[in-house]
């Protein structure tokens, strides 16, 4: 038996070949749409946890600190630490160190829950994030360790 087209199955075929075709088009399309927009959106988050973490490092700083740093940093008892040379000079790492283990011998105690202090890592974390946060337009302190009598 010769093979015989049915035209009507052979148009049906094609169109549901063609809308498969299209669909693949948007699927490849799609993925440089979404590879586009994708760094934005990593971005903006880290934007707004950072700001988060500055919000609540706000919030620990006149708690545990203030008292001896000053509300904005400016010093008192303890160094200025809103100070651009000691922004400057301090690492990120440096900072949480400090915070964390303290200066023995001085008035600066350990905040560490891991030394016997009260702030979790995230806590002081946070507050890195908070002091990092007065960079921007930090005033000249060159004697910054002196704090403010
Ligand atoms: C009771 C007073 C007091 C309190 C409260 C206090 N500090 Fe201090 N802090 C000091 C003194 C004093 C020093 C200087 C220690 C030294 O080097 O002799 C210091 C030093 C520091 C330094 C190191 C500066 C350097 O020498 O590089 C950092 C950072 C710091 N404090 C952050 C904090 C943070 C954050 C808090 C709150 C969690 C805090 N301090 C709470 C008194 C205090």
């Amino acid at each position: 038996m010769p093979y015989e087209v049915d035209e009507e199955l052979e148009a049906s075929t094609n169109r549901v070949m063609m809308i498969g075709a299209a669909l693949m088009f948007v699927l490849a399309a799609v993925f440089p749409l979404y590879r586009w927009f994708e760094p934005t959106n990593r971005e903006e988050a880290r934007e707004t946890n950072l700001a988060s973490l500055a919000d609540s490092g706000q919030t620990l700083w006149g708690f545990n600190c203030a008292s001896c740093h000053g509300l904005n940093g400016e010093g008192g008892v303890g160094p200025a630490l809103n100070s651009k040379q000691f922004l400057q000079a301090a690492s990120d790492n440096q900072i949480e160190t400090l915070i964390a283990v303290g200066v023995p011998g001085s008035q600066m105690s350990a905040y560490s829950l891991d030394y016997a202090g009260p702030l979790t890592s995230e806590q002081i974390k946070a507050l890195r994030v908070f002091i990092r946060s007065w960079e921007e337009d930090a005033p000249d302190v060159p004697d910054w360790r002196a704090g403010q009598p």
